[in-house]
């Protein structure tokens, strides 16, 4: 039964439990929000219809009610709201689950059939204030009951999003406010009762289409579209202050509420939109979009009115931002367009601003760190091979960390066994950057080293082709003894440490068996481009959200629980010299725990991608070789062609032939979609047979 015992608490009886048959029907415009869209959305479809091509899917990444993305249902759609009272609502709405329309209807005639005389959170918190005594009852009872119902799994995730949307349109309706919850009408009679609604979804929804409740600007670094719609706050009225009472509802956890509007603490829900940090949100979000198209939204109120009504971003800096990524156009409603040079427009409007993307890749970063073996140069060709985002990417090896800082994922994990590296990477992490260069700037100074971004080579009596060695000899032997006898790890350390890379040969990092670095001098300084580059990767690794460990990789745990890895393995290759791999630096029995580790995280459903080589210098890496062939096509090798003509370190023998692959436990015509692997029992591939999965069904996710 629906209102069961259970669900209706010990105190509770049910005076009326007579189920109404007539219901209404609710729609997703049937709602009163501020800055809907719902007026504009033939403007905004013809702007998108005339002016982009093959959109296939559309990310409406402030999505309030999703009214901008209920135009767009005959594709993959994204939303995403920082509340999760708009979040319920769009699973109702969008969320490709199956759920019983049904089953909807029986809870809704059952609720609307309900009278409930017992207080509860919403009476002893609400009553008489947005809603009657009697109103807030049946809202908390209702609220309580589909929770009581979803535990019990008598309704699904869908389901319960319907129900609790159906509710939050209910309560909307009949609440005593001005449209938002910063206030109630007093002295008004309650005269409409609670009454809910059935929400009538669309029929037809793309199957991968996704509800997100997150921050935008840490959403867009995981996601991407054809066209990315952006409708953000345009003013210092903060939409979980409007909607806190909406929020609590669909929360439903229960906080203690404070003041005349009764509102829980929201701090977490504030948007930097609202504020002066308005316009640095904004050029970050639109530094991390992925997107051919991104239309924005956004009223021209930036000069005009005062206080709360203002725009928080001028259309100066607007038009300099999204200049950045491409092509500009403004449209007005009555869709005028505009040049993108300085806005003509003046009255008050509605404008959309469409920037047709540059087909320009982001430019990848270069790790500052010249690590043997580093995959700059071959990201071109791994990146496309990777997945297209997942919660986290675990870099195994991450050396000078060049694959990770460029993957675009919601998290990611550096671990590398060496430890210096590790504590230079954190300290660059946690180090103020203006505090990290200072103290560089302030240790060449000390020790006498050059500065060919202050001076030309002449004047240290150098020419540009043989280099600084015989001037920088001296200084950096001091820096180097100081340094091997710095007994702390402290910041200072470790930025000795780093100005040693940038004055060593080849910028190399290297410890001799008794734990000193033993590079010698090299020809180079901390130029302009070297410090650009270190500029550019703090900056990198401070924005993301990332950790570093120092861990022997058998130790490295693949996720959180619930999560999905992505696991990068650049381990040192078996057949090859590599400086690290020197003096049996990784064995045979590395190479097999590894490919174990491995073996384990696909277990678990996990993704992973290797990087090795198969042959070099007339040497097999049977051990890999024979892995690949006893798993039986169960994970796939991509040959990957590398130059490594400047490196003489990796390999000897460079004229024989190399065969460096990219083995992934998914298959990589299917990259851009896959995100899970189904789980693998290993045990069934000792035995090759034919019987093995080597095509399983892949889940699909937001690419
Ligand atoms: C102007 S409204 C969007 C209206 C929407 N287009 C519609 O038609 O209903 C802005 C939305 O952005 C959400 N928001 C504000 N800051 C956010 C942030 N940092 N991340 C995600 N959502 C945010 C607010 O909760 C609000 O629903």
């Amino acid at each position: 039964m629906l209102l069961t015992d259970r669900a209706v608490s010990s105190e509770e009886t049910i005076p009326a439990l007579e189920m109404k048959p007539v219901q209404k029907t609710t729609f997703i415009n049937n709602r009163r929000y501020l800055g809907n869209k719902y007026k504009l959305l033939s403007f905004i479809k013809a702007v998108v219809t005339d002016n982009c091509e093959n959109v296939d899917s559309v990310a409406d990444i402030f999505a309030g009610t999703g009214a901008v993305a209920s135009a767009f249902t005959d594709k993959q759609i994204l939303t995403n709201d920082i509340l999760y009272s708009n979040y319920i609502c769009h699973v109702a709405w969008f969320s490709p689950e199956e759920y019983s329309r049904k089953k909807i209807e029986k809870f809704i005639g059952c609720y609307n059939g309900f009278r409930a005389t017992q207080d509860n959170y919403m009476s002893d918190n609400f009553a008489d204030t947005f809603f009657s005594r009697d109103d807030c009852r049946k809202i908390g009872f209702i609220r309580e009951n589909i929770e009581e119902c979803y535990g019990n799994n008598e309704i699904n995730k869908r389901e319960r999003a319907l129900l609790i949307t159906s509710l939050l349109y209910a309560a909307d309706k009949i609440a005593k406010t001005c449209g938002h919850y910063d206030a109630y009408r007093q002295g008004v009679r309650f005269d409409k009762p609670l009454e809910l609604s059935v929400p009538i979804p669309n029929d037809i929804l793309h199957a991968q289409n996704t509800c997100r409740n997150e921050d935008t600007n840490e959403l867009v670094k995981s996601i991407s579209a054809d066209l990315i719609y952006i409708d953000p706050p345009y003013n210092s009225r903060q939409y979980c202050d409007a909607y806190h009472l909406l929020e609590n509802i669909a929360r439903w956890e229960k906080p203690s509420v404070s003041g005349v509007a009764r509102k829980p603490d929201r701090t977490k829900l504030k948007s930097d939109y609202c504020t002066k940090k308005a316009t640095a949100a904004f050029e970050d979000l639109i530094q991390n979009i992925n997107a051919r198209y991104i239309l924005l939204s956004y009223n021209n109120m930036a000069q005009k009115g005062n206080g709360r009504s203002n725009a928080k971003i001028d259309d100066d800096s607007i038009l300099r931002i999204l200049n950045t990524k491409g092509e500009v156009k403004i449209f007005t409603q009555g869709y005028k367009p505009f040049s993108a040079g300085k806005s003509e427009i003046d009255a008050h409007e509605e404008r959309l601003f469409l920037c047709i993307c540059h087909t320009k890749k982001r430019e990848n970063i270069r790790s500052p760190l010249n690590y043997t073996g580093g995959k700059y140069k071959l990201l071109p060709q791994l990146l496309p091979l990777f997945p297209k985002t997942c919660d986290t990417f675990v870099d195994l090896f991450c050396g000078g960390c060049n694959v990770g800082l460029n993957f675009r994922a919601s998290a990611a994990t550096f671990n590398d066994s060496n430890e210096q590296l590790i504590g230079l990477l954190r300290t660059l992490k946690n180090n103020r950057k203006q505090d990290t260069f200072d103290t560089l700037f302030s240790l060449i100074e000390h020790y006498g080293l050059s500065r060919t971004d202050q001076h030309d080579y002449s004047f240290y009596s150098c020419n540009g082709s043989d280099g600084l060695t015989s001037r920088n000899r001296e200084p950096f032997l001091a820096l180097r003894e100081d340094f091997n006898a710095h007994s702390v790890r402290d910041t200072d350390y470790y930025l000795k440490l780093y100005l040693l890379i940038v004055f060593a040969f080849n910028n190399q990092i290297r410890f001799n068996g008794k734990g000193e670095y033993n590079l010698p001098v090299g020809k180079r300084d901390f130029n302009t481009k070297m410090q650009l580059k270190l500029g550019a990767f703090i900056d990198r690794i401070q924005y993301m959200d990332c950790t570093f460990l120092n861990l022997d990789f058998r130790n490295v745990v693949f996720a959180q629980s619930g999560e999905t890895a992505f696991i990068y393995a650049d381990p040192p290759y078996l057949i090859t010299c590599a400086s690290y791999n020197e003096k049996s630096g990784w064995t045979e029995t590395d190479e097999r725990d590894l490919l174990e580790y491995l073996e384990r995280a696909d277990s678990e459903g996990h993704l992973f991608a290797l990087s090795n080589v198969l042959e070099c210098g007339g040497k097999r890496n049977d051990i890999l070789s024979d892995w690949l062939q006893r798993h039986n096509g169960r994970y796939h090798p991509v040959g990957l062609t590398m130059d490594y003509s400047n490196s003489n370190y990796h390999r000897k023998g460079r004229t024989e032939r190399t065969r460096e692959v990219l083995i992934t436990n998914y298959r990589n015509n299917e990259t851009s979609s896959v995100m899970r692997r189904p789980p693998y029992s290993h045990t069934r591939a000792t035995t090759a047979g034919s019987h093995l999965r080597t095509s399983p069904p892949f889940h699909s996710v937001w690419r």
